[in-house]
């Protein structure tokens, strides 16, 4: 028989940092409510509360928590509409406390396979322009700014 090295009775906790997208029920509803952008970044973003109840009354949205471990750090929501075809991101947000540790590129990469296996040809998104303006966070996951302006928001979409 083999032995075992010690190592291997460890826990291998590669799992605990891994940033994954997760169905949000009446057991999390509430600590995911509290995942909130700070005060000077709000006007980019509607709060998870309300996107969560606009979800439930748009039959495209699609919505998700984003957690780092077992903790929820983020909220994402698409628009999906594949008799158009048009998939959008609708919501994006990383809880204040929580940015800048790569949560959010991970999150989006998921969103990004996600949106790849419903077929869909481009992931689009729009962003409120300003100071601290997410451009450049979009940018280095690939999207490009399509040149559309809509209701102020500067267009981006991402080729898949
Ligand atoms: C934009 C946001 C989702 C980014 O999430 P995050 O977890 O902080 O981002 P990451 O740590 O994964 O950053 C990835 C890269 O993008 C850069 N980046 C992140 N936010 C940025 C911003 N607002 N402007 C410019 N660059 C930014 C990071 O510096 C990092 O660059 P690097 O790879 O060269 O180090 C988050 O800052 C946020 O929720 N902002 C407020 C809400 C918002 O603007 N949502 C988008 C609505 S369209």
């Amino acid at each position: 028989m083999l032995a075992v090295p010690k190592v291997l009775l460890l826990p291998m906790n590669t799992e605990h940092d891994s940033v994954s997208l997760r169905e949000i029920t009446r057991d999390t509803v509430r600590p995911v409510c509290r995942i909130e952008v700070a005060p000077e970044q709000r006007h980019f973003v509607a709060s998870t509360a309300v996107s969560i109840a606009e979800a439930h009354f748009s039959p495209e949205a699609w919505f998700r928590a984003i957690y780092s471990g077992e903790q929820p750090v983020g909220f994402v929501m698409l628009s999906v509409l594949p008799e158009k075809p048009e998939y959008a991101v609708w919501r994006f947000l990383i809880g204040s406390e929580h940015q800048a540790k790569g949560y959010g590129s991970a999150a989006m990469r998921l969103v990004i396979d996600h949106v790849r296996s419903l077929g869909a040809a481009e992931l689009l998104l729009s962003y409120v322009p300003g100071e601290g303006e997410p451009r450049a966070f979009y940018e280095k996951l690939g999207f490009e700014p399509t040149g559309a302006v809509e209701d102020g928001e500067i267009v981006m979409a991402l080729r898949l």
